[in-house]
């Protein structure tokens, strides 16, 4: 039964509504600048911890640990480095293990941690024996190194960390032990060592996977979180449950009962969930929000990333939990678990003593009691009760979160959520939903190991992965070069100064001076008078010269549509849009003119480019009226070599001057249209761009334009041919010949390639530019309607 009623749950997973893409993407990208940290002897710098001063980042790496300089905000400079490897004997014997030498046994770092204000405490996997030591901060030397940290640090380089702060059971109960011991005794606990389980009679860990841990200062708590099996739901075969579980820092075990044992363990399921849909399960990553200056320790906020169980793509989902929540759960009821039939099950009545501090000396019947009802009765609902991110796109994996002042003053959260796939995406909390402000890439292997490190005071994010430490820098105001993509970017670290007119860091200037509207992004209300129109490009090109307009995208949400007065009704096919954007068309007397470009993101239209496509002068010297009955056959023309090497020199030299402006090019070619929006990325904007279409073509005109192309052309030239002059129908009709050989050569080549391509059949499809080209050579076949013209 047990499968069936999870298969049957499957069906509700994954359908909650998911976070919008990214606004904007960097790609290893020089207009947001990273700084990078490796070095050739050093490798696996996964384990990081940062100074309270924020200047030194100390790394947990294989084999050693480094001691890093990130005061400075464009460089990362190697302070020290300590050599922390096993013995040749060591890894001899770990190798007998059967382990592999290179990828099992060197000491992998994995726990780094302040133990007091001059020391550091480390621990590494060390030859599959784990090893802990002391660090000086000071002189970065290390001190007291010593075998035994077995269950304080993983074996296996690549399983989940133990919690932080370290704790070790071993410490004697009494007397009272230092706060390093009560800290080291936690871990031990933790592990599921056997002589705790074997006391308790039900362990108090399932198999754990440890996350993260975090103090509660007022309550003289720690907390840590973890998954594990849980057992409670025993009609689930290895179902599991995040966690989070408590135990007092002053706990010095019972007198006879819980000897050396805790007697304020607790445990308390962590619920993440939307409404009518199988929970995220699986914890990933837990980051620890102190809360504002002035709020009480109780608004603490615990940031979870999740996973589930039970997904087949990525997926993950962000809840937070509040301390509050934490404490009122511990204190409330709990479950106890029967000895005899294996289950956990509710206790009817409170008892006041489950989860406190300070049961040394009570009396064996409440230790008793104590020893096998640690579970809660209630799980800990997410602030808001349900997720604040769920993707559906994205496993995020690691999670750091800062809060910031915006130019109103109210507080806005910034989670910074790294994917499993190498991006860091920059997420604001807003009132009406989160969004992906910015993503950009930080390392592109999968990475088995991997952490981040929020420096909030420098405005840095640390990424450590096997390839070396990245720092990510919060926020790049300046690659937003306009007020309207300021304000449109909705970042709260990033405001428009009116008086400089620039994208500024908040923190740089006088926040009435800085335009930011982040609930709304009102760019007309913001940037009043801080708008420049831009001036139209002129192109110069030849009569039936191929034109293509580019126009790039400011976002990845925005969409973009042409406007000219020459896009009217009955000229609308003469147009194509590809998927890039790129307008397309053939210079004719009825296509000269202006053409916008235009953005519209949010509700908020902008021209992002204007053109003003013009024909070149005619020459000035009138070659004589060419005889258009005798048209030269077209293997023996004689000009045929110069005008093909003047026209693909003219393209080239146009190209080379002006590079990402405009491209002219012959007829052969043309790409053809997409579509305006790749329905797949963004789904979100297809509705909203419905009534944008009026005055773009869409993909429906284009595939009537391929269809209804060489009518179009015929009639168009048609009526053109009885009104022009016997000088331009004499350069149309040389061009003409240039584009018939070339759309043959083309379609030789093609033919050559054995490319056999329609692209009538597939118009949907976005994916194929060799199709489309394909079907230009069509259009200088040798049943070119220019020619019939002519004729
Ligand atoms: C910090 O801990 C180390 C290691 O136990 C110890 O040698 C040192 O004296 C401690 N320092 C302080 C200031 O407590
Ligand atoms: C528990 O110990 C404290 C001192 O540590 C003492 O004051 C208190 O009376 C003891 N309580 C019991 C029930 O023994
Ligand atoms: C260590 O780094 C190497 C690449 O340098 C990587 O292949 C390996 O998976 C890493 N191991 C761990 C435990 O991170
Ligand atoms: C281009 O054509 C003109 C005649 O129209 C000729 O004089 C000139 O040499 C040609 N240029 C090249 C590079 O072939």
């Amino acid at each position: 039964m047990a499968p069936s009623v999870v298969f049957l749950l499957l069906g509700l997973l994954g359908s909650a509504s998911s976070l919008p893409p990214p606004r904007i993407s960097f790609l290893n990208s020089a207009e947001r600048p990273l700084v990078l940290f490796s070095h050739p002897n050093v490798h696996n710098t996964t384990t990081l911890l940062l100074s309270n001063d924020g200047s030194t980042l100390y790394v947990g790496a294989r084999d050693a640990l480094l001691s890093l300089d990130v005061s400075q905000s464009d460089v990362i400079n190697l302070k020290k480095k300590v050599d922390w490897r096993p013995s040749e004997e060591e890894m001899t014997s770990c190798s007998d293990k059967g382990k592999d030498a290179e990828v099992d046994c060197p000491n992998f770092v994995r726990v780094l941690q302040p133990l007091n204000s001059t020391h550091l405490y480390a621990c590494g996997s060390y030859a599959y024996s784990p090893h802990d030591a002391y660090i000086d901060t000071e002189s970065f030397s290390m001190i007291n190194q010593r075998d035994g940290a077995k269950g304080r640090c993983p074996f296996s380089p690549s399983r989940g960390t133990p919690p932080s702060p370290s704790v070790n059971v071993n410490s004697s109960p009494r007397p009272r032990p230092t706060s390093e011991e009560q800290n080291r005794r936690f871990l031990d606990t933790s592990r599921g060592r056997s002589d705790v389980s074997q006391d308790v009679s039900v362990s108090l860990l399932e198999e754990p996977s440890f996350v993260s841990s975090a103090l509660d200062p007022s309550d003289r708590k720690l907390y840590f979180f973890f998954s594990e099996v849980g057992k409670e739901f025993s009609f689930v075969d290895q179902l599991l449950i995040s966690r989070v579980a408590q135990v007092c820092k002053d706990d010095m075990g019972g007198q006879r009962t819980l000897q050396k044992k805790w007697t304020s363990f607790a445990k308390a399921p962590l619920l993440c969930r939307s409404a009518k849909q199988l929970p995220f399960n699986v914890l990933q990553d837990v980051f620890t929000l102190q809360p504002l200056e002035g709020s009480m320790d109780s608004d603490t906020l615990f940031y979870g990333v999740f996973t589930s169980q039970w997904s087949l793509g990525p997926e993950s989902a962000v809840c937070v939990f509040r301390l509050q929540d934490m404490r009122t759960a511990f204190a409330g009821r709990y479950r106890t678990f029967d000895t005899q039939t294996h289950q956990w099950s509710p206790m009817l009545d409170k008892r006041s003593y489950l989860g406190k501090c300070g049961l040394d000396n009570v009396s064996d019947s409440v230790l008793a009691e104590v020893k096998k009802s640690f579970l809660t009765s209630n799980s800990i609902k997410p602030d808001g009760l349900g997720p604040i991110v769920v993707s559906s796109e994205y496993r995020y994996s690691r999670v750091a979160v800062m809060r910031t002042q915006a130019a109103n003053n109210k507080h806005y959260t910034v989670l910074f959520l790294l994917t499993e796939s190498g991006f860091i995406h920059k997420v604001v909390l807003f009132d009406g939903g989160s969004q992906v402000v910015e993503e950009i890439q930080v390392f592109t292997q999968p990475q088995l190991v991997k952490s981040v490190v929020l420096s909030t005071s420098k405005g840095v994010l640390y990424v450590g992965t096997s390839e070396g430490i990245t720092a990510v820098p919060v926020a790049r105001c300046s690659i937003y070069r306009s007020c309207s993509q300021c304000v449109l970017a909705r970042d709260p670290l990033c405001g428009w100064s009116r008086t400089t007119r620039a994208c500024t860091g908040l923190q740089e200037g006088d926040h009435d001076d800085m335009a930011q509207d982040l609930e709304h992004a009102n760019v007309e209300e913001q940037c009043q008078g801080q708008t420049e129109p831009g001036r139209d490009r002129e192109i110069s090109v030849h009569l039936n010269e191929a034109v293509q307009l580019p126009c790039l995208k400011p976002s990845n949400v925005a969409t973009l549509s042409w406007t000219s007065p020459r896009i009217k009704d009955h000229t609308e096919k003469l147009f194509i849009q590809s998927a890039d954007s790129v307008l397309s068309f053939f210079a004719t007397a009825d296509t000269f003119g202006t053409y916008h470009c235009e953005a519209e993101e949010g509700g908020y239209k902008e021209v992002i480019v204007s053109y003003d496509v013009r024909q070149v002068a005619p020459p000035r010297a009138m070659s004589p009226i060419p005889d258009t009955e005798s048209h030269p056959p077209i293997g023996r023309d004689e000009s045929y070599e110069d005008i093909v090497t003047n026209a693909s020199e003219r393209s080239t030299t146009r190209a080379s001057a002006e590079p990402e402006d405009i491209i002219t090019s012959k007829a052969g070619d043309f790409t053809t249209f997409v579509k305006e929006v790749d329905p797949d990325k963004d789904s979100t904007l297809k509705t909203d761009s419905e009534d944008e279409k009026a005055d773009a073509p869409t993909s429906i005109h284009d595939v009537q334009f391929r269809k209804e192309q060489p009518d179009d052309l015929q009639t168009l030239t048609k009526e053109k041919s009885y009104h022009t002059e016997l000088v331009v129908v004499s350069l149309l009709l040389t061009t003409c010949i240039c584009i018939l050989i070339f759309g043959g050569l083309h379609m030789w080549r093609h033919r050559k390639l054995g490319l056999k391509t329609n692209v009538l059949e597939s118009p949907g499809d976005d994916s194929r530019i060799n199709q489309s080209m394909e079907s230009v050579p069509s259009l200088s076949s040798p049943e070119d309607p220019e020619l019939k013209v002519v004729e």
